[in-house]
Parts: structure tokens; sequence; C-alpha cells
């Protein structure tokens, strides 16, 4: 299916625009498992690029958000300079001018001021480049009928995809003439210490959902001031649980009422 889809959509691609071949020189593989020998030039050359990207760092919840320096719709930026101790999402997206990833831009456009109110930065990301990325946002802009506002990583040469590893199994092995990969839909929640607190992967047959963006970033804010929990489809304003480091005569203390429905399991409200 993502093979599928996403061969529909590279000629798509080459049809709207132009994806500049892979421009970052890349260590060979180190290991005999890691290299095709029966493999065209083109996937040799792939191969090359995920070797590459072995030595990317492990991104577990926690981990430092990596930094890069990247062009974008709104100028050049340093990662964690942009950062600038605020919450923010990074998303990502496997190209520009594709009808998934059009409806997506457009719906995070329109909840901008959601986001806002959150303190949350929001920086995309999509695998061309910047003039590719402006005529594309008038399409978003004009199919969603809304104003764009945030930047756009411009990531031709999928060098933050691979870095914070936004690309699927399949793709890897699935490539085109070119010998790159597309990059999956891929959602970094970043804390102000710049901690990566989330993450979702979602494939390219699949668009995201911006309300369970909007909730985990709810949770995790409200876990973080009040020292809770929170359960399953839970929403603001829902009970929330007291973790089982708090004794129920702390939480008492805390937060007032603690129901509790097992000596493991204790909601109260906020
Ligand atoms: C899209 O519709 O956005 C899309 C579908 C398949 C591959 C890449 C993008």
């Amino acid at each position: 299916m993502a093979g599928i889809l996403a061969r529909s959509a590279r000629s798509a691609l080459r049809a709207t625009t132009q994806t500049p071949r892979l421009s970052f020189a890349l260590a060979k593989p180190t290991t005999p498992s890691q290299i095709n020998t029966h493999a065209a030039p083109p996937t040799r050359r792939f191969l090359a690029t995920t070797a590459a990207s072995s030595e990317q760092p492990r991104l577990r919840l926690g981990s430092e958000a990596p930094n890069f320096k990247a062009q974008t719709t709104q100028g050049e930026i340093d990662f964690h300079t942009w950062l600038d101790g605020s919450w923010a999402i990074l998303f990502s997206h496997p190209a520009d001018f594709t009808p998934v990833c059009t409806t997506e831009l457009g719906a995070f456009a329109k909840l901008a001021p959601d986001f806002e109110r959150r303190g949350v930065k929001m920086i995309g990301l999509s695998a061309n480049d910047v003039s590719s990325h402006g005529r594309w946002i008038a399409d978003i802009d004009e199919v969603s009928n809304t104003t764009l506002k945030f930047p756009i990583i411009a990531d031709a040469d999928r060098k933050v995809a691979f870095l914070y590893d936004m690309v699927d199994q399949q793709d890897l092995s699935n490539i085109d003439e070119k010998g790159i990969a597309f990059t999956i839909r891929s959602v970094f929640v970043i804390d102000p210490a710049r901690k990566i607190r989330l993450t979702m992967m979602y494939p390219a047959s699949t668009g995201r959902n911006t309300a369970e963006v909007l909730r985990v970033i709810d949770s995790l804010q409200t876990g973080d001031k009040k020292g809770v929990t929170t359960p399953i489809d839970w929403q603001v304003g829902d009970d929330v649980i007291v973790p089982p480091s708090v004794s129920t005569a702390d939480a008492k203390k805390k937060f007032g009422e603690v129901r509790e429905v097992k000596p493991y399991l204790r909601y109260t409200k906020i």
C-alpha cells in the first residue's frame, strides 16, 4: 500500500515539482549485511544514505531534540535557537503538492490560534525546496481557506528526515530512480527543556488527527503543572489520575477529594 501510494505520489511529484537529487555525501556501509551487492546502482547509492542514518541519535521520549540548521519558508533557522525555550511541534510530510499533506497542513494552519494559546510553536517539514513550499502554501491557503503562518522546513535532501528517523522501512528498500526515500508523517512534541515528549508516526496513506495532537499537549502540560496523569480518551475538564508515587493521604491534601476505584486506580479533579 505504502509502495503504491509512494509510487503514485512520486509520479505526481515529477509532474509538479523538481525533486533535487540527493545532495549530501555520506559514509559507505560498514557491514556486509548492509550492502546489497546485486542492487542496481541507484539502490547502492541509497543504501549509502541509510548507512549514514545508522549514526543518527536514538530518539526516545526524554531525549534532547537534535539540533540542525535548515532553510525554511521563513529563512534559515538553527532549530534550538528557533525553539527558544518554548513548547513546539515538529511535523513532517512526504512531499509538497500531495493530497493528504495538503489537507493536513490546511488543518494545522487553521488551528494555529489553539497551539498559540497553549504556548506551542509550530514548524512543518516537507522533502522539497523553499520555492516549491512557497507555491504549495498558496494552494494550501486556497484549498483550506486559511493563511498558513508557521515555517515549513525545506528538506529536499532528507537530512532532517534522517536525523529524526522520519522514514519508512518499506520506502528504504523501495526507492525511486533518484535513490531517495520518502519522508513519513511524524509528529514530535518538544518541551521548553528541548526534550522530546511525544512522537507519533503515521503512514503516508493516513492523515493525522489534529485533535489528538492538541489533546496530548493538554495532557503533558497538565501533568507537568499538577503532577497527575490522564486516563484513556481524557479531555480537559475530565477527572485525572493520582499517580502511584503519590499516597492517597497526600493526594487528598493536594487535590481534595480522591475517588478510589482500586488502591492503584484513584481519580481526582483539578
Ligand atoms: C499524500 O496524499 O499526501 C501522499 C500520499 C502518498 C505518498 C505521499 C504523500
